[in-house]
């Protein structure tokens, strides 16, 4: 048997010990063969590939990025490096030439719809849940959260100093796109005093009476932790329009950090490198089995398969009943 294995999408901590994963377990285990096609769906269009040996696959577990290239090229919409064709009549023919019994899609939201799209029309696909943003239905986690968790802690922990010494109000932006996660499980982790979410509505109001309370408790600092895709006025970024009503509201000095690409960037935690291997090793199990249509999911502490059909489209929020937004309010933390 003869797969093929592309990443597509941002890049997140995780994707090269998925492929190892994928691609140890297909040569080792089951005998197949592996060809690894660059730049995500692009190189299915131009058929940019490369043949996997075991040997390739060395020192990929905690290497950060994917050294198969990714792109955000969408086979079903216009546009990219081929533009005058029909793309998926190309990409069903390429895979046919390639000789592809199966193709093995790495991704986040916008790859499983396509991956979806391909399988409804014939191709043998299995996919793998890969974001930071952790907004992926079907599945508990997707690799990558937790180190994209962690690094945004890691920041949020350098704040408290520098707050407190200046009697400051530090706001600090992560990533997130629609999805309030790693805002979520940062901030609490990271003793925010204010956490927002794009799923939780706020008033300026409410976040100033919450760090003017503080103050009077005599906590004359405080941390707020916004995510990327919160409601502003459209004109600028989440952390500079809540520093700035922040600090006309309370006429406490405020500042912003926006943490961006770091949190994408270097290598995975122990808990990402161990479910991307597991993820991994279960998508070449369900290939072995003729298991196609399928993504990969976290359910619990095991690991199971979702149809594609099910989850595409669907986006996987934050809700007002999750136990950390309970909790973190029970504790005076203030969500809005
Ligand atoms: O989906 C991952 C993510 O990092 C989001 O959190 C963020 O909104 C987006 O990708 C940034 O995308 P790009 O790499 O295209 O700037």
């Amino acid at each position: 048997m003869r797969i093929g294995i592309l990443t597509s999408g941002g890049d997140c901590p995780g994707i090269n010990a998925t492929i190892r994963g994928v691609c140890k377990t297909a040569i080792n285990y089951y005998g197949m063969e592996v060809i690894g096609i660059h730049s995500g769906f692009q190189g299915l269009l131009t058929k940019d590939v490369e043949s996997f040996t075991d040997k390739s696959l060395s020192g990929l577990l905690n290497l950060g990025g994917t050294m198969l290239g990714t792109s955000r090229e969408k086979p079903f919409k216009k546009g990219g490096v081929v533009s005058d064709v029909d793309k998926p009549a190309l990409i069903l023919q390429n895979i046919r030439e390639m000789g592809l019994d199966c193709v093995v899609c790495i991704g986040g939201n916008g790859t499983q719809k396509t991956a979806a799209k391909f399988a409804a029309m014939g191709v043998n696909i299995v996919s793998v849940p890969k974001t930071i943003d952790n907004d992926i239905w079907g599945t508990d986690i997707s690799f990558g959260f937790d180190s994209a968790v962690s690094i945004a802690t890691d920041a949020i922990d350098r704040l408290h100093s520098t707050a407190s010494s200046h009697k400051r109000v530090m706001v600090i932006e992560v990533m997130g796109h629609k999805a309030g996660w790693i805002a979520l499980y940062s901030g609490m982790a990271g003793g925010g005093d204010v956490i927002l979410v794009p799923e939780i509505p706020y008033s300026i109001k409410n976040i100033g009476n919450t760090i003017l309370e503080r103050l009077k408790k005599g906590k004359p600092y405080s941390i707020v932790v916004v995510a990327e895709g919160i409601q502003t006025d459209g004109r600028k970024r989440a952390a500079e329009y809540i520093a700035q009503e922040v600090e006309y509201e309370t006429g406490i000095e405020t500042r912003e950090t926006v943490l961006g690409y770091i949190q994408r960037g270097g290598s995975p935690t122990p808990f990402d490198r161990n479910l991307s291997t597991r993820m991994g090793g279960h998508a070449t199990e369900l290939i072995a089995n003729g298991e196609f249509g399928r993504m990969v999911a976290l359910k619990g502490d095991g690991i199971s398969s979702i149809p594609l059909a099910e989850i595409a489209g669907k986006l996987k929020l934050v809700t007002e009943d999750h136990d950390l937004v309970i909790q973190g309010r029970r504790m005076g933390i203030c969500f809005g």
